[in-house]
């Protein structure tokens, strides 16, 4: 997708360097920075100067492919495997990816080819999504989503976001709802941010909010992304999508969750038996750097939550629209 006008990636590979947007620094600063090692790309997936949930896998795949070329010995691509696999838990895309790289992979060559592969295939699975999504986009359609489940979490086009530029690109004059997502504010950072270098129309919103616009009929319809889709459907997504899922089915919007099919883990029978990552209470306990509570106050700070298969209208994979009891039939074998 754009920025200032020219096509970007979220990540991608130049020599035996990961390249990668900052996305730390975004909306104020457009930084692209290099990854010199596994190791490095794998602290750029802990410390979230990279995240999302395909962008995780992508970038976990580009570093396995670093280990390969750094030493192929048995001993140290287990070691890499095991460095990159435990950076961030909920996001079944970096397994996922991960053992791709390590199964096609005799030699660095064929690492590296097979990583850029999982990169296109983001890449071409979600322009196929956006083409399954985008009957659901009548003309004017008020569309409300939830953290960045855009470009910047899944390689390109992204996966919510995906069939709204399309139906934007269709002149289908769209209108998002955009969840500001307390606590590290991925809507409002980075949701936002892609959007207006599309031009689609939007509003942030506070979180709270959600449920005052669904109430007034200002919205029509919810996407959502997902970090793992369970064999029942049940979906991982950013904290606060069970609620604004409730506040849906209250509301009877519709509620999609739009994902590739390598985010459904048919091992996983149900949610509760996602792993859900508890990060630092600093999030929670501070704004912007500046602390906004007392000193001395704790905090909760689960990432992600689970919202049941029974929220769901459907799941929007490149492969079609599923109901979630449908995920043996749209997950990978
Ligand atoms: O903690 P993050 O920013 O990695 O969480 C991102 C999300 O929850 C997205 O909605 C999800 O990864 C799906 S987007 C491909």
């Amino acid at each position: 997708m754009k920025v200032h006008g020219k096509n970007y990636r979220a990540v991608w590979m130049e020599g035996g360097h990961v390249v990668v947007i900052d996305q730390r620094l975004l909306p104020h600063k457009f930084k692209l920075l290099h990854l010199r090692n596994h190791r490095e790309t794998a602290e750029a997936i802990r410390n979230m100067t990279i995240r999302g949930a395909g962008t995780i896998g992508a970038t976990a795949a580009y570093g396995m492919a670093q280990a390969f070329l750094e030493d192929s010995s048995a001993e140290y691509i287990a070691k890499a495997y095991n460095t990159l696999v435990t950076t961030r838990p909920t996001a079944v895309d970096l397994k996922h990816a991960l053992d791709r790289v390590l199964v096609t992979s005799g030699t660095a060559r064929a690492a590296v080819a097979e990583a850029k592969r999982i990169a296109d295939e983001y890449v071409t699975r979600m322009q196929q999504l956006a083409a399954v999504g985008l009957p659901l986009f009548k003309r004017g359609t008020r569309v409300l989503t939830h953290c960045n489940a855009g470009w910047l979490a899944i390689v390109d086009w992204g996966s919510a976001t995906a069939p709204i530029y399309l139906a934007h690109r269709k002149k289908r004059n769209v209108f998002v709802w955009v969840d500001e997502t307390r606590p590290r504010c991925q809507g409002a950072h980075l949701t936002s941010w892609e959007l207006l270098q599309e031009r689609v129309p939007h509003k942030v919103i506070a979180d709270n909010a959600a449920g005052f616009y669904m109430r007034r009929g200002e919205v029509d319809l919810c996407i959502v992304g997902a970090d793992r889709i369970a064999a029942n459907g049940d979906v991982a997504n950013k904290i606060g999508t069970y609620e604004k899922a409730v506040l849906a089915k209250e509301n009877s919007i519709p509620f999609y969750v739009a994902a590739p099919s390598s985010t459904i883990d048919l091992h996983c029978p149900t949610g509760d038996k996602i792993p859900i990552e508890e990060r630092d209470e600093k999030e929670v306990l501070f704004l912007a750097g500046k602390r906004i509570t007392a000193p001395g106050a704790r905090a909760g700070n689960p990432a992600f939550d689970v919202t049941p298969a029974r929220y769901l209208t459907g799941i929007i994979t490149e492969r079609g629209i599923f109901k979630p009891s449908q995920m043996r039939k749209a997950g990978h074998g």
